[in-house]
């Protein structure tokens, strides 16, 4: 019997999105079914029964009649989700230990490198300055991450296994040993009033868009010995009030910052974040999707599906992650 075929539609624009990669992993782990990279003047939307997706333009989903699952080749599916035509199938977004190590290296590296002083300690070599400040330990620090969900968690233990006090917020109820977690907008309060450097982790969504704007981030503890609360912000650009977050880093409500992504993608050259001597920009790389083993999930949550099986981590339309 023919395989359904799959189409992939690739919209990235950097190294890691190239959709000749992605073709070539995904028809070497789809034996025996058909794999087109959209634009293909040859494909018969009817033959189509999967799609995996980054980023793909608005309405192009709805020509494939006989669709029956949509893949997103990344965590996040909020730009999926801002697509009004989407068809009503189920849609499975990538939770895989590949990605998950990813980010946690991410957030152990901005974690310490804020925790380590490494801004003041990069300046002071460009001034050519040998003037060590005193160190503190991690057991000093309280990081407290929003969203603890696959990446939250991972991240939170690794953190915890460093001496870091860490804790959580999510929207139910968690446990997650050695870490502290609060839930739902009731706990959201004191859970950053004991937050040193808060690391944010939540999927954009209706409910958490700007979440990180000025009344939250004025609730941060101001009492250790980094002096002032530092972000780290690797969910999305969306998740902050970036004109609210600047006026923050500006008068000192935070000390410092490491944003991987931005209300705009790339980071527009006249953005003051790029500049700030309080700021550390990565360009939305804490995470890479990994064609290998992205493209090895996908075909292995297409078997389950034909084999009667339920699907893994679909995303909840109606939470809308
Ligand atoms: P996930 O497993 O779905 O976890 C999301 C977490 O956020 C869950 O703990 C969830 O709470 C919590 N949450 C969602 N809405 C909430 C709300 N309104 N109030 C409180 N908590 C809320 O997602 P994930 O795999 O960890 O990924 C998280 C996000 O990371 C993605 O959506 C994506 O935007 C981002 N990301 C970025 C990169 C990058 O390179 N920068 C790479 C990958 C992913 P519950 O547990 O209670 O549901
Ligand atoms: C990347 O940003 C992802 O959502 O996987």
């Amino acid at each position: 019997m023919t395989k359904g075929a799959l189409a992939l539609l690739i919209h990235g624009g950097t190294d890691n999105w190239s959709p000749q990669r992605w073709k070539r992993r995904f028809d070497d782990v789809c034996a025996g079914r058909r794999v087109f990279l959209l634009p293909d003047p040859e494909i018969d939307p009817a033959e189509i029964h999967y799609a995996a997706v980054w980023k793909p333009v608005q309405g192009a989903l709805a020509a494939f009649a006989n669709l029956r699952v949509i893949f997103n080749l990344g965590a996040g599916v909020d730009a999926l989700m801002a697509d009004a035509s989407l068809p009503d199938l189920p849609l499975v977004r990538v939770a895989v230990d590949d990605l998950t190590g990813r980010m946690t290296e991410y957030v152990v590296l901005h974690v310490l490198a804020h925790h380590r002083q490494e801004i003041y300690l990069r300046a002071s070599q460009r001034e050519k300055r040998w003037a060590p400040k005193q160190q503190w330990p991690a057991s000093a620090i309280s990081v407290g991450i929003m969203g603890l969900g696959k990446l939250g968690t991972d991240a939170a233990r690794a953190l915890n296994g460093l001496g870091f006090r860490v804790s959580g917020w999510s929207r139910a109820a968690k446990n997650v040993t050695g870490v502290a977690c609060f839930h739902g907008k009731d706990q959201l309060e004191p859970f950053l009033r004991q937050t040193h450097i808060l690391v944010c982790l939540l999927p954009l969504t209706a409910e958490t868009r700007h979440v990180l704007d000025k009344s939250l981030l004025s609730r941060l503890d101001r009492t250790s010995p980094l002096g002032a609360p530092v972000l780290i912000n690797a969910g999305r650009g969306g998740l902050q009030n970036e004109a609210e977050l600047l006026a923050c880093l500006n008068d000192g409500t935070l000390g410092a910052a490491t944003l991987d992504v931005f209300e705009t993608e790339p980071l527009p050259p006249d953005s003051p974040f790029w500049t700030h001597p309080n700021v550390i920009v990565t360009p939305h790389n804490a995470a890479d999707t990994d064609p290998d083993a992205i493209s090895r999930y996908v075909a292995d949550q297409i078997e389950r599906f034909e084999a009667g099986l339920a699907l893994q981590n679909a995303v909840d339309r109606g939470r809308g992650y």
